[in-house]
């Protein structure tokens, strides 16, 4: 992968931040967006914008007929047929969605849904709200001290009374990339069905959901070159049919009387009211350009990446304790660390000052950081395609300057 030539395609990369070049690493929050997508955004409103769906007029089909296009472009990115692709919000809607709409009709008293102790927030706490609404139980697999999931309660933890194995792919705190695949096996067998948080994966992975056999995959767009406020919920077919939808009004409708409703075909009767077609639009040449850099490629530059940055690290690993797999098969770009002697957000602003873009905090996994790991928060870089080693270089030289202004000299010197 040519990361020079494609760092040319992000016009973000070339601004200034306090006078230095900024060094975005802050991708597991938020990825930047090369000028084909934003163009493609642009086109929607300078050339066709009008409601989807709906008009009988040239600019409407036109729409349509190019939102309906990035669906089917998205599905396919996933491995998903065209009729299964939900397209939300994002990863915490689409999880909304299901345990709105499946859970609530499917999940009853004494049930059990498991889950792991890395969960992102908005894989927890919906999940929460269907326990205590269905008299059901929570369960979590734990994580290792190297940052893994204990697997080895897998098989007494998962049990006729599971319902649900709901888990991230790969971990936006720690990196680590979760045997998905093989859990979904493990649940099917006594009868739950698996959903898989994608939000950190479909962005860094090739991801096939035929192989992977879940029954839920859900994923943001804004993390993988995308556009803001739009995504994707694979759900299978079996288990799309039974599910009612849950928001309603506008297109999801087939007839409509006064007192009643019948519903559109799959899946748009999961998309009520005026869909983010524009920017579903533009997640659709994001799809593209991904595919154009081929995702296996884009994979092996985080896996090069990632090891660079942990060997860079190593000389700061008697200030700072860095989280997650040594294993990079089992991890994807993403380093969080943490010193005794330095709040991580006193770290980000120092890095900041250096035009460096990391993010600091719990990241919307407060057990796994505040219980698991036992620090307030830590600071996490996060990687993508445009990364650079000679960025990463920038970052361990910052992070070792930042020791020395707030707290020591890194480990053997003494305090300047
Ligand atoms: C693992 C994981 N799940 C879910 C989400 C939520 O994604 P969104 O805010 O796009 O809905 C994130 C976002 O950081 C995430 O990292």
């Amino acid at each position: 992968m040519d990361v020079k030539k494609i760092r040319q395609d992000f016009p973000i990369l070339s601004r200034k931040v306090y006078g230095k070049p900024l060094i975005y690493l802050d991708n597991a929050a938020t990825s930047q967006k090369p000028k084909q997508v934003i163009q493609a955004l642009a086109e929607v409103y300078e050339k066709y914008n009008s409601n989807v769906h709906r008009g009988v007029h040239a600019l409407s089909m036109e729409a349509t007929e190019k939102y309906e296009g990035a669906r089917e472009k998205i599905a396919r990115f996933i491995g998903a047929p065209t009729e299964c692709m939900v397209l939300v919000r994002g990863t915490t809607e689409g999880i909304n969605l299901v345990a709105n709409t499946w859970a609530m009709s499917n999940v009853k008293e004494g049930d059990e849904i498991l889950l792991t102790e890395m969960e992102h927030h908005s894989n927890l706490v919906p999940w929460q709200r269907v326990a205590q609404a269905k008299g059901a139980k929570l369960r979590f697999l734990q994580v290792t001290e190297e940052g893994t999931l204990d697997l080895s309660r897998l098989d007494s933890v998962l049990t006729k009374r599971t319902k649900l194995v709901a888990m991230n792919h790969m971990s936006n705190v720690l990196g680590t990339i979760n045997p998905v695949k093989e859990i979904a096996r493990k649940a099917h067998a006594v009868g739950a069905l698996m959903l898989v948080d994608a939000a950190q994966s479909v962005p860094h992975l090739p991801t096939d959901v035929k192989d992977l056999d879940c029954d839920f995959l859900a994923f943001s767009s804004h993390k993988m070159l995308g556009p803001t406020g739009t995504g994707g919920l694979y759900v299978k077919k079996a288990v799309l049919e039974t599910m009612e939808p849950w928001l309603r009004g506008g297109d999801m409708v087939r007839e409509v009387t006064l007192e009643s409703a019948t519903w559109n075909d799959l899946p748009v009767r999961f998309e009520a009211g005026t869909p983010n077609f524009a920017d579903t639009i533009a997640l659709g040449t994001a799809v593209d350009y991904l595919q154009s850099l081929g995702m296996n490629n884009v994979r092996e530059h985080e896996i090069s990446i990632t090891r660079y940055a942990l060997g860079a690290m190593k000389e700061l690993s008697e200030d700072f304790h860095f989280f997650g797999s040594p294993d990079l098969s089992k991890r994807g770009g993403i380093v969080s660390f943490h010193s005794p002697d330095l709040h991580p957000h006193d770290l980000g602003t120092i890095l900041d000052r250096e035009g460096i873009a990391v993010r600091a905090g719990h990241h919307c996994a407060m057990p796994l950081v505040r219980g698991r790991l036992g620090v307030p928060a830590t600071a996490r870089a996060s990687f993508y395609i445009y990364n650079t080693e000679e960025e990463v270089d920038a970052l361990a030289a910052a992070m070792k300057k930042a020791l020395k202004y707030f707290a020591k000299a890194p480990s053997g010197k003494p305090r300047a």
